[in-house]
């Protein structure tokens, strides 16, 4: 096989056959084909497309290019959530106890990285004395325990992936929806998930930024999973403002347990019963997702999913009372009020300024150096919908540090006001 009549292959937009996809992908990863060729190759697939079998195909080989986690010691099916980027997204927190709670287990691996606010690791560290440095032994057997652990990602994980994607970063071709939806599919599939669910974020802070385009990618990556053999589902939810009302690692530690007692925000709540039915349908724990969906309100209602997070935190040496007392976790010397600038309906809060606040707040990392203030980040008061007079408190801010005016500048930039009152739609669709 030669690698330049396979991209003249794609270029005349014919379909590539299973052995010369792995034959890209393996020789792409191993260095025998150039970055020059690669870079062809992915400008013909971002011109032709691929049909859903090469979706699938080039999905396998990138989850197949390093090692895979398996998770074959843990009873069950293993249901893995995504989301392809949300601020202040505090579902994960919510999610990992409450279907826990209804007897499927989640078996969570997660990165720190970058971004706005940590991830799900930094904001458990708000816990004092949580940690995620546990064996792969130990973390099973606490999945099959508990059903529900998490833990630190470790190996090499789709190394394909990695090097498409520094590729695809500088040729134009990261916006290419087989690219994306196989890129999203692989990291899933080589973690271990038996089933996975998507949530796909649409609006102007999203990666997609109308519910038609959106719509494409979950069909897409529904479509990758089924033909893999793994039962997946997605829904299309809102990012025209950010989920809930706190962005920053304590924040949101504090905003996940309200949740579990059945007072969290109502968009967050929503958000997290229809994930979390179609986690619990996929694992085989009720017979349709209306019966999941109330099995989850009922474990919301009982306090049984807040007691699953307790048993979750202690396991794992976090101290189960900050459930009761939030002052156990780390504390923000400095808090500080925001104001509307103007009277009027807000019509959108757009997330990706309101994730960019937080993190000059310190609740995130600018680079893989950073050290995140766990104390930091904001409280939204006011979101769209409401009403607001000029000098009406919008936004209060929490810090360590005396000199905030950057982050109140782009609090006040992702604020937009209108006349009209605008009716927030949280769940696009649901693609089952
Ligand atoms: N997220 C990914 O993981 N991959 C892409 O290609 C785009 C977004
Ligand atoms: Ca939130």
């Amino acid at each position: 096989m030669r690698m330049v009549d396979l991209i003249v292959k794609k270029q005349q937009g014919k379909e590539l056959t299973k052995e010369e996809i792995n034959f890209i992908i393996s020789g792409f990863t191993n260095g025998t084909i150039p970055d020059y060729q690669m870079s062809a190759f992915a400008m013909a697939v971002y011109f032709q497309d691929m049909t859903d079998n090469e979706r699938m195909e080039m999905t396998m080989a990138m989850a197949e290019s390093g090692d895979q986690i398996d998770l074959s010691a843990i009873e069950g099916i293993k249901v893995d959530k995504h989301s392809t980027g949300g601020v202040g997204d505090t579902t994960t927190l919510v999610l990992a106890p409450l279907v826990a709670s209804a007897g499927v287990p989640v078996a969570k691996m997660s990165g720190r990285g970058l971004g706005h606010t940590g991830g799900t690791i930094d904001k458990l560290e708000s816990v004092p004395g949580f940690h995620v440095e546990i064996s792969e032994e130990k973390f099973m057997e606490l999945v099959n325990k508990n059903k529900v652990a998490v833990v630190g990602q470790s190996g090499d994980l789709t190394p394909a992936d990695k090097k498409i994607y520094a590729l695809r970063d500088v040729t134009g071709t990261v916006n290419s929806l087989p690219l994306i939806a196989s890129s999203i599919m692989s990291k899933k599939i080589a973690s271990g998930a038996d089933a996975i669910v998507l949530d796909v974020k649409v609006g102007a802070g999203a990666f997609m930024k109308t519910p038609e385009d959106a719509e494409k990618l979950a069909r897409a990556m529904v479509s990758i999973g089924n033909l893999a053999g793994r039962k997946t589902m997605a829904i299309i939810s809102d990012m025209s403002q950010p989920l809930g009302r706190a962005v920053g690692n304590t924040l949101e530690v504090e905003e996940a347990i309200e949740t579990l007692k059945g007072n969290g925000p109502k968009d967050l709540e929503e958000l997290c019963l229809v994930l979390g039915a179609q986690m619990v349908y996929l694992g085989g724990g009720a017979e349709s997702l209306e019966d999941a969906k109330a099995l989850l309100k009922e474990k919301l209602t009982n306090g049984e999913a807040l007691e699953q997070f307790k048993i979750f935190l202690e396991a794992q040496d976090g101290n189960p009372n900050v459930v009761e007392d939030y002052s156990l976790m780390p504390q923000a010397s400095i808090t500080k009020d925001v104001k509307a600038t103007e009277s009027g309906y807000i019509t959108e809060i757009t997330a990706d300024d309101i994730g960019v606040a937080a993190m000059k707040l310190g609740a995130g990392r600018e680079t893989q150096e950073s050290v995140i203030d766990l104390a930091a980040g904001l409280m939204l008061h006011k979101k769209v919908d409401d009403y607001v007079e000029k000098g009406d408190v919008i936004v209060t801010l929490y810090a360590n540090f005396e000199d905030t005016a950057e982050a109140e500048k782009m609090i006040q930039q992702a604020y937009h006001y209108g006349k009209e009152k605008v009716e927030p739609v949280l769940i696009h669709k649901v693609i089952t």
